[in-house]
């Protein structure tokens, strides 16, 4: 049965060989993960948050280990459009995996050009708009933690693409579905769930925080948020239709296969690159086994199994 199992995945418009992902920012722009894995094996990678402009990101410490984590600041460095257009989008030509671009913007018009210009590159399969990042136009609060907010810059992107568009969300929020919901309603393709949660470390002899921000905070990822994650994926996919990716501290195929079963169509593996740069590789072949072992012919089939059986049931 090993090669009868089938792992492809439909999210609608957009479908994938494999629902493994590796997640942004984690991954590079592809070519950096080249002499470890094999890209044309990957469902597909998510590219580092581009702006229109370079960004040099925030000061060092930008990074720290913490218990079953990490905390970082990268701050959205990247190389900008341009940069990602010339110099990073060629070499990706010969590559057969989805290329999603992650983007982000300090007001509605960036997020605006950005789709706009990213929409004009025919290699790129998907957008995925990063809202977990201060709109300078309302004093900096962060455009996924409202849902009215939510719904004017997805709108706005919406108009300004016909590209497959992902909506990643914030967990930093007291209910994920009412901007779930918002990011639905004006016309997103498909959720990915989630974004760090925000945290600090700071240092006992000092009494200062870690990093070197100017708050001091940084976003907390890898196996310390799955089950704030896998919850938050859980409670969405029952009261949104459209398709969600699911992300937060996976690293084995069990852990892929819990997001599913919680209502994720996909899965995107983020902190686990940084320890072990074949992990994606190495969830894709143990789906497949894990499809064997329990007579899973279609991984797609066990999408949302989670709380279908206890809604059947009537728990
Ligand atoms: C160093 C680092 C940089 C990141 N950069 C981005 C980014 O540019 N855009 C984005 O949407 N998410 C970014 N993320 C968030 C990840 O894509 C992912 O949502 C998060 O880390 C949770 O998944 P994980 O626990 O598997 O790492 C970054 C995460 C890390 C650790």
């Amino acid at each position: 049965m090993g090669s009868a199992v089938d792992l492809s995945v439909n999210l609608g418009a957009f479908s994938l060989a494999n629902p493994v992902l590796a997640a942004s920012g984690t991954f590079g722009y592809g070519l950096e993960f080249a002499p470890f894995v094999d890209l044309n094996r990957l469902g597909g990678f998510c590219a580092k948050g581009l702006s229109l402009k370079p960004r040099l990101g925030n000061p060092a410490p930008r990074v720290v280990e913490t218990a079953s984590g990490m905390l970082n600041s990268i701050g959205l460095e990247n190389v900008g459009f341009e940069r990602f257009r010339d110099e990073k989008l060629p070499h990706l030509q010969m590559v057969s995996c989805r290329v999603v671009c992650n983007f982000f913007g300090d007001t509605v018009h960036e997020y605006e050009e950005m789709a706009r210009a990213l929409s004009t590159l025919e290699r790129v399969d998907a957008l995925e708009m990063n809202i977990s990042c201060p709109n300078v136009e309302e004093g900096g609060v962060q455009f996924s933690s409202d849902p009215k907010t939510v719904e004017k810059v997805v709108a706005a992107t919406r108009r300004a693409t016909g590209k497959f568009l992902i909506v990643k969300l914030s967990p930093n929020v007291t209910d994920i579905t009412v901007t779930a919901r918002a990011a639905e309603a004006a016309g997103a393709d498909a959720l990915s769930l989630v974004n760090t949660c925000v945290g600090m470390v700071l240092d006992a002899e000092t009494g200062k925080p870690y990093l070197g921000n100017a708050n001091g905070t940084g976003g907390l990822s890898g196996p310390a948020i799955k089950p704030i994650a896998l919850n938050m994926v859980y409670q969405t996919a029952q009261v949104v239709g459209i398709p969600i990716f699911g992300i937060g501290g996976i690293r084995t195929a069990e852990d892929a296969v819990e997001y599913m079963m919680a209502g994720a169509s996909a899965v995107q593996v983020g902190t686990a690159n940084y320890f072990d740069p074949r992990v994606t590789m190495k969830i894709i072949d143990g789906l497949k086994e894990w499809c064997v072992a329990h007579g899973v012919a279609r991984i797609e089939s066990i999408c949302g199994r989670a709380w279908k059986e206890r809604n059947d049931q009537g728990i």
